[in-house]
């Protein structure tokens, strides 16, 4: 397994948001993350890569313990997170936005260029705009440059969350079709997601998350042909 994490929990003071989680994630594969709102999905990523306190078992990746290690360390290891709601910097631009994501390569390198390149015929409308300040680009746009960002440090493994979140039913297609053709480049994908139709559709398996437990995991078609998946949102509105 690239990543897997063991008795996972999060903890925010007194709130124990999230607690005996173990999750795993292949090479190559996108694995759903599921769940309703306050479910623990968000914590669960945060966690994974050291931005919430928490404590486990064990969280290893590609072959190695993470836990405690620094955000910029797991960067350059591959493994990157694209946290919720397109926090990109308003105040810098396209380009400026992705040269941050690409801080671990540097500036000059053959590398953070060959990646520049890539994700501008990835992303046309960042190349079109890379000189406009990232606040002022659409809300699918901006989430474009978010997880373009994120790929600027070239990861095994792009942990995503809610990519889709308030964007049109349009451009919520180019999002998914982004995810599918990161993942025939080669980056493994751990997804984020309340479309749970969609993430089943290019998901190979995924774990389902209520009240900060996972209460079922399965291949897609499994979770797709189950009830649980629709039970774990009901249950939580209840
Ligand atoms: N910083 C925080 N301080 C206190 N409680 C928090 C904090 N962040 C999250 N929580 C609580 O932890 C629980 C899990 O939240 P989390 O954001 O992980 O859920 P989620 O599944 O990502 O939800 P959503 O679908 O709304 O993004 C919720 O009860 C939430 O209120
Ligand atoms: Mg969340």
């Amino acid at each position: 397994m690239l990543l897997s994490a063991s008795a996972l929990a999060v903890n925010y003071g007194a709130v124990e948001a999230v607690r005996g989680i173990d999750i795993a994630v292949g090479e190559g594969e996108i694995v759903a993350l599921l769940g309703a709102n306050g479910a623990g999905k968000s914590s669960t990523l945060n966690a994974i890569v050291g931005l919430v306190p928490s404590h486990a078992k064990a969280i290893d990746f590609a072959g190695e313990n993470i836990v405690g290690m620094p955000t910029e360390h797991l960067v350059r290891r591959g493994l990157t997170l694209t946290p919720e709601g397109r926090r990109v910097f308003a105040s810098l631009t396209v380009e400026e936005n992705l040269l941050l994501g690409g801080y671990t390569l540097g500036a000059k390198s053959a590398a953070y260029k060959d990646n520049l390149a890539q994700l501008f015929d990835l992303f046309p409308i960042l190349k079109e705009r890379r000189g406009q300040l990232a606040g002022t680009l659409s809300g699918g746009q901006q989430q474009q440059l978010a997880i373009a960002r994120s790929m600027m440090s070239s990861p095994k493994l792009l942990l995503l969350d809610e990519p889709s979140l308030g964007l049109a039913p349009r451009i919520l297609e180019t999002i998914f079709e982004l995810i599918a053709r990161l993942r025939r480049d080669g980056v493994t994908i751990l997804l984020v997601e309340q479309n749970v139709a969609m993430s089943l559709e290019i998901a190979d398996r995924g774990y389902v998350m209520a009240s900060g437990s996972i209460v079922a995991s399965g291949t897609a078609a499994e979770l797709e042909s189950s009830h649980i998946v629709e039970q774990a949102y009901l249950g939580a509105q209840a």
